[in-house]
């Protein structure tokens, strides 16, 4: 067993590439110390296992469970079953929400990614739980939302400049960085990670997509967040162990609403 811990705050464990080797998968992450899961579920029945399974680790795994941006179309027809998941005590996240306009292209269907999105953040705060945020091509509309409707929340593998980082870290939000940032060409990724406050910022592998240099292509999976960790350690001239520690106090003081 590892001695150091690491936080995988975006994975979707519970999405079918996972269903054949899911204790595989698991028992690699825990050996490599990736302890600290957060489980993103965009469908109803993937969160009920998901919070089934957070049982087995309640400390150190979490689920999260919110209307994609893509779905906001049904919305309204899930709502019900939405605020059922999210009141229950094993669901301690809302998300990913957010807004997408590189799948959406069309400006009605904008407005009503907003008002989907701002209702869920409206229903994180009355819940006292945090959100997180997938934002694409969208990352202006998605900071004049999260500025009216402030609350605790981290934004999905930030791919906005460090100039845009700092404003969301102003209004006191989480920057979770995932693969990209191990890429040659994602210069945006880079130097969020060397500037940011390192106070706020999280790690991700978003599994199954985006696995890290050397093994981007692949299927990703938690076990792999070391390499995440260890390029941003490089960028920002830390030790690993250090950073490492300091991403899980990070995402502990995140969770609990401090
Ligand atoms: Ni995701």
């Amino acid at each position: 067993m590892s001695e150091v811990y690491y936080l995988d705050s975006h994975c979707h464990l519970f999405s079918e590439e996972f269903q054949e080797d899911f204790d595989e998968v698991i028992e690699r992450s825990r050996k490599k110390g990736v302890v600290f899961l957060n489980i993103m579920c965009t469908e109803e029945e993937e969160a009920y296992r998901a919070m089934d399974f957070s049982e087995t680790d309640r400390d150190h795994i979490s689920v999260s469970y919110g209307i994609f941006p893509t779905d906001a179309e049904d919305a309204e027809k899930r709502w019900g079953e939405l605020e059922k998941i999210a009141e229950d005590p094993r669901c301690t996240c809302i998300g990913e929400i957010g807004l997408d306009y590189y799948w959406e292209k069309d400006p009605a269907m904008h407005d009503l990614q907003k008002e989907v999105f701002a209702r869920q953040i409206e229903l994180a705060r009355k819940l006292n739980k945090p959100f997180c945020v997938h934002s694409r091509d969208a990352i202006q509309d998605t900071y004049d939302l999260m500025k009216a409707h402030h609350w605790k929340g981290l934004m999905h593998s930030f791919s906005g400049s460090a100039e845009m980082g700092r404003e969301f870290v102003k209004l006191g939000y989480y920057l979770s960085l995932g693969g990209p940032v191990t890429f040659k060409n994602a210069r945006h990724a880079a130097n969020v990670a060397r500037e940011m406050d390192v106070n706020f910022l999280l790690t991700e592998t978003d599994s199954p997509y985006m696995a890290p240099v050397p093994v981007r292509g692949k299927r990703n999976e938690p076990s792999y967040i070391p390499h995440i960790v260890k390029k941003i350690a490089e960028l920002r001239q830390m030790k690993e162990e250090i950073l490492a520690a300091v991403l899980v106090e990070n995402w502990r003081r995140f969770r609990s609403l401090q």
